[in-house]
């Protein structure tokens, strides 16, 4: 069910099929504050993995033979369950790296219409960020901080893969991604100071981009 007021501009079945999904580039060209670029690269470089096995898996797909389905085994059981895995992989990391710096000294700190409403959702700034890393350390594999359309509040969800805690009828607006992968280069097993940096590189006006998807 999607919440009473979100209006698109254009209705969907106007709109044109979406084109090819591809990769957004990698915006960061230097060493982030507690983030080098080595890692950041070398992360990019596994998004880009999960872009291109979403048109694999789609394109066996749609090739699969479907006179013999099963749940126990079957060429398309497996693609399908595979399917859900890398969608979701390519997208929470589109949303990681869209909100990850750089940041201009004007976007530092909290501020916009997310910043608002984490406030009024958890009180402080300070309550969302301590929510948002306590589940982090507690997490296998993501963090989001999501809109969720039919509460119209903000909810910190964890996941402990892709495609394992989705919640359906959420936008995601800060996606944390806490696979060791995310940080050993940089921090080794503390993961904790990698959250405090994720949080310091924060860009607040693409948070906010994200959340024009709600229709907020
Ligand atoms: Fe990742």
């Amino acid at each position: 069910m999607i919440a009473k007021g979100f209006q698109p501009k254009t209705p969907l079945y106007k709109k044109k099929m979406p084109k090819e999904y591809i990769a957004s580039p990698l915006k960061i060209t230097a060493d982030i504050e507690g983030l080098s670029l080595k890692s950041i690269s070398e992360h990019y470089k596994l998004y880009e993995g999960y872009v291109k096995k979403v048109k694999e898996i789609r394109e066996k797909i749609d090739a699969a033979d479907k006179s013999a389905p099963n749940a126990t085994y079957s060429e398309l059981g497996e693609l399908k369950r595979q399917e859900t895995f890398a969608v979701n992989g390519a997208k929470l990391h589109e949303v990681f790296f869209k909100s990850l710096g750089p940041t201009s000294q004007e976007l530092r700190g909290a501020s916009g219409k997310v910043a608002d409403m984490i406030i009024r959702d958890f009180g402080s700034m300070e309550n969302w960020v301590s929510d948002m890393t306590a589940a982090g350390l507690s997490s296998r594999g993501w963090v989001i901080a999501a809109y969720d359309l039919n509460e119209e509040r903000i909810r910190n969800y964890s996941a402990d893969a892709h495609n394992l805690g989705v919640v359906y009828g959420c936008i995601p607006l800060v996606a944390l991604d806490v696979y060791e992968h995310a940080y050993f280069m940089d921090h080794g097993t503390s993961r904790k100071a990698y959250i405090e940096a994720f949080f310091k590189n924060l860009n607040w006006k693409a948070v906010d981009e994200n959340l024009i998807l709600s229709g907020r």
